[in-house]
């Protein structure tokens, strides 16, 4: 069994066999209808808990999908719902249970801490369905989205983020490192990456370029990602981090200092980040980088449980 906590605890080369895999599978379900089970019913008689410590809408049925899909069944929780979330029950109690009840745990929660403090006691996977300092899912999947449109590996591809430096860069920067694909962030002076994120850069000699100039990252870029300047649970002047990034907003003008056929990806949901005119257009592959979560977390799940072939 795996767990799924960051990208950087996952070999380079497990990360390329989850999305070939995932391409496989995808290929294979073309005329199939939503529930419809893979043939070969890889998961059949697993079930995955998910808890929720935040709000989700694609994480959640995405991995609703995925587990069904390979013939296993989910139950979704939310902490305040449990003695845990009350204080009566100790994470260790919970989690012990959880591995009697079921065969993977996915937890997006609020705390990195708690997602090891979980790794600790559990004896079945565990998912980082999104914390603080990461989204892997997320962005595992998203480096499937962008060689699918471009037909290239990704290390291939100028890849550019205007936007915070949250958990989703976070784990886009690892990424970079992992795929080796060339990386500019455009963000404001006091919003660049924290420190342990740039030292494991350098320690992993990887190497990614940050501007305070939002046109100077997306120069020459093939795909331009983006993300809420306020995430979830984000205790910041809400106001004033809005302002600070007023220079920083994808634009049409934007959009023309990258390459003419320049993809624009958003994990969702948005804020004021984006103009609609941009993410609704024809170059804007949002919807499709949601759909394909499904297609990867399969894969992922199947990593999890130690039957990716
Ligand atoms: N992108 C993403 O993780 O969306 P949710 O918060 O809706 O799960
Ligand atoms: N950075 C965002 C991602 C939401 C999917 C957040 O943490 O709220």
């Amino acid at each position: 069994m795996n767990h799924f906590i960051t990208l950087k605890d996952i070999p380079a080369k497990d990360l390329r066999k989850i999305l070939i895999d995932a391409k496989k599978r995808k290929d294979r379900r073309k005329k199939f209808n939503t529930l419809e089970v893979d043939k070969d019913k890889p998961l059949m008689g697993k079930l995955l808990i998910q808890m929720f410590e935040k709000s989700s809408l694609r994480t959640r049925l995405s991995f609703y999908l995925a587990i069904k899909q390979l013939g296993g069944e989910t139950i979704i929780l939310r902490t305040n719902e449990l003695h845990l979330g009350k204080g009566g029950e100790s994470l260790a109690d919970t989690a012990r249970i959880l591995s009697t009840y079921c065969d993977g745990f996915m937890l997006r929660s609020d705390s990195d801490k708690k997602i090891e403090k979980f790794s600790k006691y559990l004896t079945i996977p565990i998912i980082n369905g999104l914390s603080p300092s990461s989204h892997p899912t997320q962005v595992l999947s998203d480096i499937f989205t962008v060689e699918e449109i471009k037909k290239k590996p990704i290390s291939e591809l100028n890849i550019c983020w205007v936007g915070d430096s949250n958990n989703v860069l976070n784990s886009l920067i690892t990424a970079s490192v992992k795929f080796s694909f060339k990386l500019s962030i455009g963000c404001p002076k006091d919003y660049k990456p924290k420190k342990f994120v740039l030292d494991w850069v350098k320690k992993n000699k990887g190497k990614i370029n940050i501007y305070n100039d939002a046109r100077k990252a997306a120069k020459n870029a093939d795909v331009i990602f983006s993300d809420k300047v306020i995430s979830l649970n984000d205790k910041v002047d809400k106001t004033k981090k809005i302002k600070d990034f007023k220079n920083f907003k994808i634009n049409k003008k934007l959009m023309s200092f990258a390459k003419k056929d320049a993809t624009f990806l958003h994990c969702l949901p948005r804020g004021t980040e984006v103009s609609s005119e941009v993410f609704l257009a024809k170059n804007s592959k949002v919807w499709l980088q949601a759909l394909n979560r499904v297609h990867v977390q399969k894969s992922i799940l199947l990593y999890c449980f130690g039957k990716l072939r």
